[in-house]
């Protein structure tokens, strides 16, 4: 899977720019606020959906604009594409793919996948467990659109029963059967979720614990640890933990169990890496675990993402910037940084100068 060409009008600091990409290394370099991460942003929002880092479309619209253009063009083995988005300050976002319209931008997601490395991914292992809940969903809803929509039902009837609880504390009730209702529908989602985080947490143990072991020596253990504490994870098990728990849950007011508390736990060397682990430690855990995400799609879809990777390169030492360098060698891959002296340029690789929002290929 590669991309080939994306253009910008009044996207971030862009008035309109049309980049091309090299297939294999995009060096994206200029000095700091220049414009470098926003481009690594509009991909990404082609492959997620949505912005990395923007809680809303307003701000991803050129300062004193009303509305912002982006499309992409991009290729996987079977076929061409050409996305188009257009945001607007005051309206409804138009979305097409190969000129076929569709309603939601979350319904990019399946097309295009890209795996994203930035200083932050250290998150996943020193982070909160809603970081790497994250990181599973992201990882997951790119291959599987069912999976997108038992999360999205799963987390409406959540809310629902979380309202219920606190006006059943407030009347002192003790149970009730709409409360069973909602335990119902999340026992439902909630498996189906379960057996996909399940089988994604198996391959990224078994990719990431070779490649942590490849860099470091070290053994690397991620497990999956689920929210629901039952031995079966069946649906009417589910059901029956849930009801299990109906008393505490009104006392509390709040939902107490469910797959909105699923964690993965990550040791190296057999101890808790959030806790045990050095900086250093940390930072190889995670990104063997962001490798390991770019194997898991291959694996799943049988193309490789494209990979972003936004200022990594001064974050890691000569040892882990060589491996990941030789891990990358014949991928699609764009990479900024202030400093072009931290990457090894190969006679593919393509340089390409942002200052200002302004981009200059050589
Ligand atoms: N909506 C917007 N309109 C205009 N400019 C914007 C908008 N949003 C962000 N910017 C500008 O974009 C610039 C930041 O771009 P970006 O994050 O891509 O920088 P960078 O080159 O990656 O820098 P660094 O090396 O520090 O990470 C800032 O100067 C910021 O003011
Ligand atoms: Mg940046």
């Amino acid at each position: 899977m590669h991309i080939s060409s994306l253009s910008l009008s009044n996207f971030r600091n862009y008035s309109s720019e049309k980049i091309e990409f090299s297939q294999h290394t995009n060096l994206i370099y200029g000095d700091n606020a220049q414009g470098k991460t926003n481009i690594l942003e509009a991909v990404c929002i082609f492959s997620q959906g949505r912005s990395h880092r923007a809680k809303t479309d307003r701000e991803l619209i050129r300062f004193g604009e009303e509305f912002a253009k982006l499309s992409l063009d991009f290729h996987d083995n079977e076929r061409d594409y050409n996305a188009a988005i257009r945001l607007v300050k005051n309206g409804k976002k138009n979305i097409k793919v190969n000129h076929v319209q569709i309603t939601k931008l979350s319904m990019l997601m399946n097309y295009l996948n890209v795996v994203m490395f930035s200083p932050e991914d250290l998150e996943l292992v020193k982070g909160s467990p809603s970081a790497r809940r994250r990181f599973i969903d992201s990882s997951v809803s790119q291959l599987y659109p069912r999976y997108l929509t038992s999360l999205i039902d799963y987390h409406k009837a959540l809310g629902q029963k979380n309202s219920l609880l606190k006006t059943l504390k407030y009347k002192g009730a003790r149970s009730d059967v709409m409360l069973s209702v909602w335990n119902e529908q999340l026992a439902v989602e909630g498996s189906r979720i379960m057996e996909y985080r399940r089988d994604f947490v198996t391959l990224l143990d078994e990719f990431a614990s070779k490649i942590q072991s490849e860099i470091s020596g070290e053994q690397l253990k991620i497990t999956y640890s689920s929210g629901i504490k039952t031995d079966e994870t069946d649906k009417s098990s589910i059901f029956k933990y849930l009801e299990r728990n109906q008393r505490r849950e009104i006392e509390l007011a709040s939902a107490q169990v469910g797959i909105q508390r699923d964690d993965i736990d990550v040791s190296v060397n057999g101890k808790t890496a959030r806790v045990y682990c050095s900086q250093g430690q940390q930072r190889t855990a995670a990104l063997s675990m962001k490798i390991a995400q770019a194997d898991y799609i291959q694996r799943i879809k049988g193309e490789y993402p494209v990979l972003l990777l936004d200022d990594i390169m001064s974050e890691l030492d000569i040892n882990r910037r060589s491996y990941l360098a030789e891990k990358i060698r014949d991928k699609q891959v764009l990479i900024t940084s202030t400093d072009t002296d931290l990457i090894e340029s190969t006679p593919d690789t393509k340089l390409i100068y942002v200052k200002n929002g302004t981009v200059t290929e050589q």
